[in-house]
């Protein structure tokens, strides 16, 4: 890292698409063979999108993500339309999807939650059969594969996290990854003020670059996810053999090729979970109610709209610590915690 510091204070060049933004930029085109776009965020990498594909409607949604899912849809002027989720995954069920579709759908913005794959293939087939456009949100899904292919390539298009949280990060940025090179035009134009040439501006854009100091860390991180990975798949399996029976998982569809970002477990019931968490915070043990509230019942929805099966899951999933530095002795530990707290 020290070594790329020194060359950016060398070439003096600090934003606007420097030579480390344009390398990182570069090979997360290559190993993904998608057209990608670094932008700041994972946020306002889904603005950009909902932005050039048009959501002045409804687009339809999954309530099992994080905030900022409902959020980017809100803040480009569309109506969250929540599609119920299946349980077994956590991801939208493609019938309800169907089902949430209108005269007025726009569009549809679902998340790989916790990078499991979507129903790619029937939710492409409902967006082609309905004429619209099809969205990931796959701020989790860094690296995984469906059927031998990058997770980012199913749908229109796909928009990633790499916050310093996510398994693959640059501190703060995000990313646009789509085949559709319209699509990718208007969004890189989007994300530079709606450059077209230095004295030439095609449409209302706004400031999405990333740093140079930001790429830095990226090219610096990029080489060890093939080691990030088998870490994080080892502790997962650990957590999997030793949990208390009573805890259930999400499960990954078949022909899936994971990256293991988090491990969410299911209790019996919220009271359970409460309980739990609380002696573990007790114990000095940091878990995270991911994700949780459902996204359907944010107070600043226009209307109430009853998605139970997500509104049940959120009420019961914990996020327990999962990162590649997390120790056996500290693993111990908290699966030692967690038993003994844990009551069926
Ligand atoms: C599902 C999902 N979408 C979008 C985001 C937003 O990404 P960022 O924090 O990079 O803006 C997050 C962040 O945690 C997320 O979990």
């Amino acid at each position: 890292m020290l070594a790329k510091l020194e060359q950016i204070f060398q070439k003096r060049q600090y934003t606007n698409h420097g030579p480390l933004y344009t390398e990182l930029n570069q090979l997360l085109e290559s190993r993904s063979s998608l057209h990608h776009a670094y932008v700041s965020n994972g946020t306002i990498s889904l603005q950009l999108l909902l932005k050039s594909l048009g959501c002045s409607g409804e687009v339809v949604t999954t309530p099992f993500s994080y905030v900022a899912t409902t959020n980017a849809i809100l803040w480009e002027g569309g109506t969250p339309v929540f599609a119920d989720v299946d349980p077994k995954t956590c991801n939208a069920d493609p019938e309800a999807v169907e089902r949430a579709i209108g005269p007025n759908t726009k569009g549809l913005l679902l998340t790989h939650v916790y990078g499991i794959p979507c129903d790619v293939e029937a939710l492409e087939k409902i967006a082609e059969r309905h004429g619209i456009w099809l969205v990931f949100d796959a701020a989790h899904a860094f690296d995984v594969k469906f059927k031998g292919r990058s997770l980012y390539s199913y749908g229109t298009a796909a928009s990633a996290s790499y916050h310093a949280t996510k398994i693959f990060h640059t501190v703060e940025g995000g990313g646009v990854y789509s085949k559709d090179q319209e699509l990718m035009r208007a969004v890189r134009q989007g994300m530079n003020f709606g450059h077209t040439s230095p004295e030439t501006f095609d449409r209302p854009g706004i400031n999405a670059k990333n740093s140079e100091f930001h790429a830095a860390m990226g090219l610096c991180i990029l080489p060890h996810m093939p080691d990030i990975i088998a870490r994080r798949k080892a502790l997962s399996e650990c957590y999997d053999a030793q949990i208390p029976k009573g805890l259930s998982r999400p499960i990954l569809p078949e022909e899936t090729e994971y990256n293991y970002a988090y491990y969410p477990v299911f209790f019996q019931n919220q009271d359970a979970l409460l309980q739990t968490k609380a002696a573990l915070e007790q114990a000095g043990i940091g878990t995270r109610r991911y994700f949780y509230p459902s996204l359907n019942t944010l107070p600043y929805l226009s209307e109430t709209q009853a998605c139970p099966v997500s509104e049940e899951l959120s009420s019961r999933v914990l996020c327990l610590p999962l990162y590649p530095d997390l120790s056996v002795l500290e693993q111990e530990y908290i699966l030692d915690h967690l038993h003994r707290n844990f009551t069926e």
